[in-house]
């Protein structure tokens, strides 16, 4: 192989690769939402009672309870209220009182507006991306 037809390859994979990084990283699937001062709150709590320890968000965590990153739709408000309340029989009862519930409820219903966790529902495009379907 000549040394023009090397340069020649090398210089097509290179921008190929910087054509292809360009077109992936301009349209990322990311949700924004405004952050207000009920939801610092909530994450205060999150931390404060070490939720992390059991639960996960995103799959990053505890592995003793479940994920909790799309609680707030799979499950609603008036259920993640009793677990906060009362716990069960491997969760402990955290007894908040309705201010911190609020906060609490407002961080996840955040986070779960923030994307879907579980990757077994995301759908794979021809070009090599993915995505989220809501
Ligand atoms: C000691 C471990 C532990 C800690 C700490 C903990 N949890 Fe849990 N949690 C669990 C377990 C285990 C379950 C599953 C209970 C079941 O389904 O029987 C659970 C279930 C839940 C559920 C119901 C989820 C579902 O889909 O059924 C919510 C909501 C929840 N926890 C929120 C929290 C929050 C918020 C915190 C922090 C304030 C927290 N947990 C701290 C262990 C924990």
């Amino acid at each position: 192989m000549t040394e023009f037809n090397k340069v020649l390859i090398a210089t097509s994979l290179t921008t190929a690769f910087l054509c292809y990084s360009f077109y992936l990283y301009s349209s990322l699937p990311v949700h924004e939402t405004a952050f207000t001062t009920t939801m610092d709150r909530g994450k205060d709590l999150w931390q404060e009672h070490n939720c992390t320890a059991c639960h996960q968000v995103y799959g990053l965590g505890g592995f003793l309870g479940p994920d909790l990153t799309n609680v707030y739709t799979q499950r609603g408000p008036e259920y993640i209220t009793a677990f906060l309340r009362n716990g069960n029989l491997t969760m402990p009862a955290y007894h908040m009182n309705d201010q911190d519930i609020q906060a609490m409820l407002a961080y996840l219903k955040h986070i779960d507006q923030s994307g879907i966790s579980d990757p077994r529902s995301f759908k794979t495009n021809y070009d090599g991306t993915i995505e989220q379907q809501q």
